[in-house]
């Protein structure tokens, strides 16, 4: 067989660059895509952290063109990314560990452009984990992890940290950090303990990059920043290489472009078309698109959006509608299936031969009305929405007995068989908990009962196949 050229790559280079922060959230394919658009060169992903990268499973998403690391014990996407961003992707990762970040960096080396590491995150998950912030006072640490990961891969390492209480200690970390052979440095001008009401420590970051023989990206300035010439002023205030953009880019991601920012509906219809292109979940473009609206969430618009559940009816309030079925329809006809991908059979040796078994022993049960339906939390805001409580009351308003569930546990996952009126209804989804596993249930339940139909499991992506 003939063997393929290896396509070149560009090395990512952090010299006058204009960059979209990382932005736990905010930071999805949908809005990365979004700031390349409007003038970014290069975008970070949000914070993953590694144990969570590590349990995923790579697989190239034929349908959506993407390459998506699937989280396999519950089948969600871990981390969505495509060629289009490939020489332009940071991924940032959350690690304490030399060897879990090395692994990481190995999985998604051929798909990213560089690697950063977090030790900025003051979030008690990131310091009782040793993540984050946590390394800013263990430099020795954080520099092995960086030494590890640059002996790893062949792509850039980078780190991101805040600035110490004490100008001298701070110089002295980017100088141990900068020893490891990073490629470049970002500085968050605030400490651990400031938050977005303080000052950022613009001097402090013109210190860090007259003194580093490496590139240093500034960070910190969105609150005085609402358009180009703004990141440009901050360039040369704190005279760094680079400007890493977070919270204007956030209310408003086309603060990269040159030519002025766009009106808001603008920015929100763009950032919609890509949440559909990517499939991206209703319960993320929807926090997104609070994010640029705010105080809008007031106005009449912004109420109806609140409400809002589907990535259809979000859409729907810009003129998308229509975009968004015939995409989802395409989707659909190419065999989109979601978590469909990811079941038991494909975790550990160990624990398939028996998940397998338990699957099979499921549908045998030949009375059991079976579908393959996934609970997404995300779906249910209010309590009286959520299948075991929608299931409840039409028994009791049917005169009916209870509902009983009986549910299985095999290792980490569940699955639940419920019986009402005499008949028994199960999804054949394992699912991360008990509690999902017996919603799941229930959703098989409404939907034979024809309480809920179809189109509506499948607008709201529970369906996952028959
Ligand atoms: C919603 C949100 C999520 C964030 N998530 C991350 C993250 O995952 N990793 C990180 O290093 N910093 C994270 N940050 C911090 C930003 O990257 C940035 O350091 C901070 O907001 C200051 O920059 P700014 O003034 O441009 O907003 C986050 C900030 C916000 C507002």
């Amino acid at each position: 067989m003939e063997e393929k050229p290896t396509p070149t790559r560009k090395r990512l280079n952090y010299e006058n660059k204009l960059i979209l922060a990382p932005m736990v959230r905010i930071g999805t394919l949908p809005m990365r895509l979004l700031a390349l658009d409007y003038g970014a060169d290069i975008v970070y992903t949000e914070e993953l952290v590694d144990r969570k990268l590590l349990r995923s499973i790579r697989r190239e998403n034929d349908v959506l063109g993407t390459i998506d690391y699937i989280d396999n014990t519950d089948g969600t996407v871990a981390f969505r990314t495509c060629p289009r961003e490939r020489d332009n992707v940071v991924l940032q990762i959350g690690t304490s560990d030399p060897a879990r970040a090395a692994q990481v960096a190995r999985m998604v080396e051929k798909d990213v452009a560089g690697i950063d590491v977090n030790m900025g995150c003051p979030k008690n998950f990131s310091i009782v984990g040793g993540m984050g912030a946590a390394l800013l006072s263990k430099p020795q640490q954080a520099s092995s992890i960086l030494r590890e990961l640059i002996e790893t891969v062949s792509i850039p390492v980078t780190c991101k940290i805040r600035v110490l209480p004490d100008l001298k200690e701070t110089l002295q970390l980017c100088d141990t950090l900068t020893s490891t052979g990073i490629e470049a440095i970002a500085v968050h001008g605030r400490t651990i303990n400031e938050g977005p009401q303080h000052s950022n420590r613009n001097h402090v970051l013109k210190q860090i990059s007259e003194r580093l023989p490496i590139p240093m990206i500034a960070n910190g300035g969105s609150k005085d920043i609402q358009n180009h010439s703004d990141i440009l002023r901050f360039k040369k205030e704190t005279g760094s290489s680079s400007v890493m953009v977070a919270r204007a880019a956030e209310w408003n991601c086309s603060v990269f472009r040159k030519e002025g920012p766009l009106p808001m509906d603008d920015v929100i219809k763009s950032y919609l078309k890509y949440a559909v292109d990517c499939d991206n979940p209703p319960s993320n473009t929807k926090y997104c698109v609070q994010n640029i609206l705010r105080e809008l969430q007031d106005s009449i618009l912004g109420k109806k959006f609140l409400n809002a559940q589907t990535l259809e009816q979000i859409c729907e309030l810009w003129e998308l509608g229509d975009y968004c079925r015939s995409k989802m329809k395409e989707f659909q006809d190419k065999g989109l299936l979601g978590r469909f991908q990811v079941s038991p059979d494909m975790l550990d040796e160990d624990t398939k031969d028996d998940c397998i078994s338990q699957k099979r022993k499921i549908h045998e049960e030949e009375d059991v009305a079976m579908m393959r339906f996934a609970f997404l939390r995300s779906n249910y805001t209010r309590d009286e929405e959520l299948p075991k409580t929608r299931l409840l009351k039409w028994t009791k308003d049917q005169h009916k007995k209870m509902p009983v569930y009986d549910t299985r546990r095999n290792e980490k996952l569940f699955c639940s068989i419920v019986t009402v009126d005499g008949r028994k209804y199960g999804s054949s989804f394992w699912e991360k908990n008990k509690k999902w596993a017996e919603q799941g249930a229930a959703l098989v339940c409404l939907y034979f009962l024809e309480i809920i139909d179809e189109k509506s499991l499948t607008t709201s992506g529970n369906v996952l196949s028959r």
